[in-house]
């Protein structure tokens, strides 16, 4: 049976969409893995996102908590809001407490991926705050680590991710992810389908 993995996801202006997926064709290369996307839903009025200048959202499913117990492992990506994850993310986490009490996600491997307006706004405490969700769900938190070689060193270009994973910088909203991150982030997707298949095969 195919490894399944979840790529599971909150966007309001596309960036984090954009690393999603790419984070789906890395995975999907990985032999014997099948990869879904995923977006939270949505907590904010009609109203409000178009005073934020927020798109109409993309096509893709929206999730509901009970889904993610389907996954073999799952990718969670968000933007950041004041340095840690957007609370539309945080809610949807927040309505979890049913897999938490059956512990049914313990054990599972678990990314993460990310964007933030600027540098020094949350390229690190975003993933680091979004662990103490992963512990309490007895998830295992899987960072890229500096497997992404040389790229991890980028000094001439702006470069978002970091160890804890793959990242982009929306600067006013107008930057789109570089080439760089979109590299990144199909190499997060291709490592990250690499472990849980690991783990599926010895469990
Ligand atoms: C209320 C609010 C708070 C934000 N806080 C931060 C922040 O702390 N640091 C930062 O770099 N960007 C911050 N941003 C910018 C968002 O992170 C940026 O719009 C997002 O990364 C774009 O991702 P998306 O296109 O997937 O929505 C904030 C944006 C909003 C609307």
């Amino acid at each position: 049976m195919a490894t399944k993995i979840y790529v599971v996801y909150y966007s309001m202006y596309g960036h984090v969409a954009k690393l999603a997926e790419e984070i789906q064709k890395g995975a999907a290369s990985v032999e014997g893995v099948e990869v879904k996307l995923w977006q939270v839903p949505e907590t904010l009025p009609e109203g409000v996102l178009g005073k934020m200048g927020a798109p109409p959202k993309s096509d893709v499913p929206i999730i509901e908590p009970n889904a993610l117990q389907e996954a073999d492992g799952i990718l969670f990506g968000f933007p950041t809001r004041f340095g840690m994850m957007a609370a539309q993310f945080k809610a949807f986490i927040d309505a979890t407490g049913g897999l938490w009490r059956s512990q049914a996600l313990a054990g599972k491997p678990a990314g993460i991926f990310y964007s933030t307006g600027s540098q020094g706004g949350g390229q690190e405490t975003t993933p680091l705050t979004a662990i103490t969700q992963l512990a309490h769900h007895g998830m295992i938190f899987v960072p890229i680590g500096y497997t992404f070689g040389v790229g991890m060193f980028e000094m001439e270009n702006i470069k978002g991710g970091s160890p804890y994973g793959a990242g982009t910088y929306a600067g006013d909203g107008s930057r789109n992810p570089s080439q760089l991150e979109l590299e990144q982030a199909f190499h997060q997707g291709k490592y990250f389908a690499t472990i849980t298949n690991r783990f599926k095969a010895s469990s």
